[in-house]
This record gives structure tokens, sequence and C-alpha cells, in this order.
């Protein structure tokens, strides 16, 4: 008798990609009369704790946005700073995410970074190849842009030595040339201290995201504003260009 018994609805799937822009944390720190670099400080942890809600919550892969292309502009000390952190990072979270099955990857202008990053990124990437748990993506020294333009050339290249006709350019092997290829794209975009803009953070892959601006500031989201965003993303409704269901 499904009619008369009220049947449950089934909840909405969550989202299999939520790409995160972790901003404020220099606010975070003004508003406590402190150095920006407390604030990035703090804003590690929030990294721990979202990368272990994520985990708990189901999602399957989590990109998070740490320092971009246009971030290269700011102080001396600040860079030192979040390059330090970012060290301290790779050196001591790789092996417990490895032990709880995190499979770990940077995407970004690796030209820039210094090279003992690149092989502590290169370690943790290598070490956590096979895992299946969670697919964590960390964006540094990255652009959209950038790569949108690298990806074009090295479709032109190909093209100039005659692998295949420009005609045969198509969006799947477009995405194929981006950093991101083999990871889906992000349904949902999280930008934390109410900032309402992109600001050069995946910008072909989140044609279709479903955006969410929200007020707190990076070093103080948790499990329970991840879970929100979530529960926020069940009730949209996602078109992708078709009638109103
Ligand atoms: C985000 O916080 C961290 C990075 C961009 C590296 P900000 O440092 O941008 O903090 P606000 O925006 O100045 O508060
Ligand atoms: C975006 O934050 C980059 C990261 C979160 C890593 P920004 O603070 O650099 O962005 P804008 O300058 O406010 O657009
Ligand atoms: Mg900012």
């Amino acid at each position: 008798m499904a009619d008369v018994m009220p049947s449950k609805q089934a909840p909405p799937a969550p989202p299999v990609h939520v790409a995160i822009i972790m901003d404020g944390n220099g606010r975070w720190a003004r508003a406590r009369g402190l150095p920006r670099t407390a604030g990035h400080k703090q804003g590690a942890e929030a990294v721990r704790r979202a990368v272990r809600g994520a985990a708990e919550l189901g999602i399957s892969y989590l990109t998070l946005f740490g320092f971009s292309s246009e971030n290269w502009k700011r102080s001396a000390t600040e860079i030192e700073d979040l390059m330090g952190l970012l060290r301290l990072y790779l050196r001591k979270e790789i092996a417990e995410l490895h032990a709880e099955g995190v499979r770990v990857r940077i995407i970004g202008d690796r030209r820039r970074l210094a090279r003992d990053i690149v092989a502590l990124i290169e370690h943790a990437e290598d070490t956590t190849r096979g895992n299946t748990s969670l697919n964590l993506t960390i964006a540094l020294s990255y652009g959209a842009r950038a790569e949108i333009v690298e990806a074009a050339r090295r479709l032109a290249a190909a093209v100039s030595e005659g692998r295949f006709a420009a005609a045969e350019i198509d969006e799947t092997r477009f995405a194929g040339e981006l950093t991101t290829v083999g990871i889906p794209d992000p349904d949902l975009l999280i930008r934390t201290s109410g900032e309402k803009r992109i600001s050069n953070f995946l910008l072909w892959q989140c044609a279709y995201a479903e955006l969410m601006f929200v007020d707190q500031l990076w070093p103080d989201f948790g499990k329970r504003d991840l879970e929100d965003a979530i529960r926020e993303y069940g009730r949209r409704e996602r078109r992708y260009g078709a009638a109103q269901g």
C-alpha cells in the first residue's frame, strides 16, 4: 500500500565533488589584532577539519584552493610564511592521510614552487596514488586561465605535429589537457569570508557547479558548516539548461 504509507523520500544525493575557496585568514587575524600569519596557521587547522569532515560526510572529491597564481603578488614575508606552513602540512599530514586512504593531488604551476616543496608534493602523490577513500586535490600556485592557456598550447602543438586535426578538438579532449584530468567537475563550490567571486579558480570545471558564498572566515569553518552547505546543496535544483522539472 505504497500510497497509504507515507513513503520515505530518498535524501538528495550528496555532492560527489566539493571545491572550496578558503578565504578570510587575514581578516580572521586582523579581527584579533594578530599578524596575518596567525590566520594562515588557523587556516591550516581548518584544512585538517575540512578533510576529515569531507571523508566522514561521504564526499569523494574535495578540492581546496590554497594559493593562487595571483597570490605571488603578496609580500615576501607572507609568501614565506605560507610556504612554511605548506611544508609543515606536507611533512606532517601525508602519513596520516595515507593511513586514512586519502589520495592527494596537487594542481598548479610547480615551476614557481621551491624545489623541496615540489619534492614533498611528488612524495605525497606517489605515496597516496593507490588510495580511494577521498580524493583530495590542493590547488597551489594555481590559476584557471593559465591552466586553460596551457591546455590550448598543448593542443595547438599536437595539431601542428599532425597528431590530430583542429576540428577533432572537442570538450572531452580539451578537458583531458587540464590538470584536473580524471577528476569529475565540482558539484558544489563554496567560498568563505563573504566575498562573492571565483578569483580564477577552476573556471572550466565549475561551468555547472552550484555556487555557495558563506560568511564564515576560513579559520572558523568546520564540519558543521560543511554539513550546512551540503544540506543547502540538496535543496537546489540542478537543471543544466533544461526546462524546469
Ligand atoms: C586566504 O585568506 C588564504 C590565501 C589566499 C592564501 P586571505 O589571506 O586571502 O585572507 P583575507 O582575504 O585577507 O582575509
Ligand atoms: C583566492 O583568495 C585564493 C585562495 C583562496 C587561495 P584571494 O584572497 O587571493 O582572492 P581575492 O584577491 O580576494 O579575489
Ligand atoms: Mg582573501
